[in-house]
């Protein structure tokens, strides 16, 4: 898979992980930053990864902040994205069964980096269970 990567300074430490967990994983990476821990504004991170999902060009996408609450407000607010914020794997997994989640995001102040990768894989291998969810989430746009 093509997946798209980013980070705020207070996820750029959880995202340095997962992102050489999706490369041994077999996955191309699309790394848009941050690239340190020097202070940036998340919005930026999260609207570029949104923007590479939602035009195809990559085709999902995980969204690590502080707590993740950020990057999720910001990715939902790009046609066509669905992002899950999540700090365990139930919720993890139902986001991609009943929601089709195309963005993860997490909170690198939150979760510790074991239970990120578990997420991530776990996130990555569950297929969207279509049927009544997917008469819901084409609901989910339309103001
Ligand atoms: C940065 O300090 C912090 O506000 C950010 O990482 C995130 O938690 C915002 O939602």
């Amino acid at each position: 898979m093509k997946i798209a990567i980013g980070s705020d300074h207070g996820g750029f430490e959880l995202k340095e992980r997962i992102r050489s967990l999706l490369a041994d994983l077999g996955h191309e990476v699309r790394d848009v930053g941050c690239y340190s821990t020097e202070s940036v504004d998340y919005p930026v991170q999260a609207r570029e990864v949104a923007h590479l999902v939602a035009s195809g060009g990559c085709d999902r996408g995980i969204l690590i902040c502080g707590t993740g609450i950020g990057v999720s407000m910001t990715a939902n607010r790009v046609s066509g994205i669905r992002a899950a914020l999540c700090h365990e794997l139930f919720t993890a997994k139902m986001s991609r069964r009943h929601n089709d989640a195309n963005i993860l995001c997490m909170g690198g102040r939150v979760i510790g980096p074991g239970l990120a990768e578990e997420m991530v894989k776990v996130w990555l291998t569950t297929p969207f269970d279509g049927g009544r969810h997917l008469r819901r989430i084409s609901m989910m746009d339309g103001d």
